[in-house]
């Protein structure tokens, strides 16, 4: 029998059990990580982070990414395995990122997994990282089904996306040009800020005054965003108010950024909401550790009679135990890879 068809047996075997147990793994940028899960729910994630070596550069080096995930991948496995007291055999199956993201990181996880699933004969799961993203809130929320809505916001997308079922999307509306995070890093540079900007801004912000600095607001139809004209116009009005003789503190302009991003996010996160009829937001991404996003996202939601689900900040990231968790609703489907599996750089949603 081939790999694959003794891979289909276990899966045929395993159908409609809840505790399917499953190791993952998540390479796409610049976190190693490894889980553990059982159906929904963690039992054990390690996360490598390599944030500091890329704040030398002010952004994320592939090259530099893709020697680190080699390296620090064996030792966060095992760990992962160890803290949940799992031996490879006590597996049901292994899943990984394999898009979108760096290819080069990317094919660290995916060659990793391979050989991992191939070694112990288990089933290869693999999982795009955005449906990753969104089911960390079925980890955080054990309550929580489809349908709903899903704002994912990260370094590399900004989508609406109408989640029908478990691993069935529509994307209702995305970003025309920079991501949310990526908004957010390249105004945090603008202000000498470290990388990742996201988290600087955020903090910056809380002491300074949103109004200090007027910005424009997207024109953007439908459901879509676009975030790019922002930094230009943060600089021109910095320029501006600095002739003027009113030059705003850092604190104020990174406040006025802030509100301008989060508005954008949460304005058209509502209508969508409103013309859908959905009751469900769902944060994700990165940028869905946003302290004011957050807030403004749970006021929408009251505001609609709406519930809004939160995922913890370390689910939001880049984190391997929300790719076990959109492996496990992969698994029950059968949806496995034989071992030709490859690493996709960019790939849409799968609906
Ligand atoms: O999801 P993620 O870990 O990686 C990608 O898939 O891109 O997101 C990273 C992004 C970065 O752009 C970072 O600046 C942003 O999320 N981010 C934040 C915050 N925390 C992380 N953006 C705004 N506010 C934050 N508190
Ligand atoms: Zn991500």
């Amino acid at each position: 029998m081939t790999y694959l068809q003794t891979a289909r047996q276990s899966v045929e075997a395993n159908k409609g059990r809840e505790d399917i147990r499953l190791l993952a793994i998540e390479t796409s940028c610049d976190e190693t990580s490894a889980a553990v899960t059982i159906g929904r729910t963690q039992r054990s994630l390690v996360i490598a982070s390599q944030v500091e070596t890329h704040a030398l550069y002010g952004g994320v080096v592939p090259e530099i990414a893709s020697r680190a995930h080699v390296e620090a991948l064996p030792g966060v496995v095992r760990r992962a395995l160890e803290e949940a007291e799992t031996a490879p055999e006590d597996l049901d199956g292994v899943a990984v990122t394999y898009g979108p993201g760096l290819v080069g990181a990317l094919l660290c996880g995916v060659s990793y997994a391979k050989g991992f699933a191939y070694r112990h004969g288990l089933p290869l799961v693999p999982v795009h990282h955005i449906e990753g993203h969104i089911s960390a809130a079925y980890l955080a929320h054990p309550d929580l089904a489809p349908p709903f809505l899903a704002l994912v916001v990260s370094g590399g997308h900004s989508h609406l996306v109408r989640v029908a079922d478990y691993g069935h999307h529509e994307i209702l509306g995305r970003t025309r040009d920079d991501a949310a995070g990526e908004a957010f890093d390249k105004a945090a540079r603008v202000l000498g800020l470290p990388y990742p900007g996201g988290p600087a801004i955020d903090r910056l912000a809380r002491e300074g005054d949103d109004r200090a600095l007027p910005l424009p607001r997207s024109r953007q139809e439908g459901y879509n965003y676009s975030f790019s004209g922002l930094k230009t116009a943060l600089l021109q009005a910095v320029a501006r108010m600095e002739k003027q003789g009113a030059r705003p503190s850092d604190a104020d302009i990174a406040a006025s950024f802030r509100r301008a991003v989060v508005e954008q996010l949460v304005d058209k996160a509502e209508c969508a909401l409103r013309d859908t009829g959905l009751k469900k937001l769902v944060l994700a991404g990165g940028v869905a550790c946003n302290s004011l996003l957050r807030a403004r996202a749970n006021e929408a939601c009251q505001r609609l009679g709406a519930r809004v689900f939160l995922p913890p900040p370390i689910l939001c990231t880049d984190n391997a135990a929300m790719i076990g968790c959109a492996g496990y609703y992969r698994y029950r489907e059968g949806r496995i890879a034989d071992l030709d599996l490859n690493a996709v750089p960019s790939m849409p949603l799968p609906n």
